[in-house]
């Protein structure tokens, strides 16, 4: 068995690093586990810095798709976001999102939720612009 059989069982995160943070006790919600709204937020600016690289300007958040949150996040945690640029319109870009942290026992890289972020790039005026 070669060193890359070995490698496929293991699951890594798709994308580029594009932003990492530590998960902190103002997150939390009344259980004590971090809030899925503070996750979206980092997800959010992820997949933005990957979108600006892309639409050169201002962009907005147009749609966020298909989310689902996996496992818990707990204080303390360090939370790494991979971003992925999948498709570019006329004015949109997609980017997958992956949040991954260490398992606390194990330091197993755990995946949290992932998803699909819409950004479409705008001009001065707040309209579409289309991305050269
Ligand atoms: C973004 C915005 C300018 C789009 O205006 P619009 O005139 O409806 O734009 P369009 O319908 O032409 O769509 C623009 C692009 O977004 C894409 N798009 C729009 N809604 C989408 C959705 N729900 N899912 C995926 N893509 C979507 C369109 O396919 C189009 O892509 P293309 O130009 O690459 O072909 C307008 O909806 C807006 O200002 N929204 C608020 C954005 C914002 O403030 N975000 C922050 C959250 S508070």
């Amino acid at each position: 068995m070669s060193d890359d059989d070995l490698n496929d069982d293991i699951p890594l995160p798709g994308g580029d690093l594009a932003l990492q943070t530590i998960a902190m006790p103002a997150d939390t919600n009344a259980n004590g586990d971090i809030f899925g709204g503070w996750l979206v937020s980092q997800m959010d600016l992820a997949g933005a810095i990957a979108a600006l690289k892309v639409a050169q300007g201002r962009i907005a958040t147009v749609a966020i798709n298909g989310m689902v949150f996996l496992t818990p996040v707990h204080v303390g945690a360090v939370v790494s976001c991979y971003a992925d640029v999948t498709e570019v319109g006329r004015s949109s870009i997609k980017v997958n999102v992956e949040v991954w942290i260490r398992h606390k026992k194990t330091q197993e890289p755990t995946k949290v939720t992932e998803g699909e972020f819409v950004f479409v790039a705008l001009d001065d005026s707040g309209k579409t612009r289309v991305i050269k």
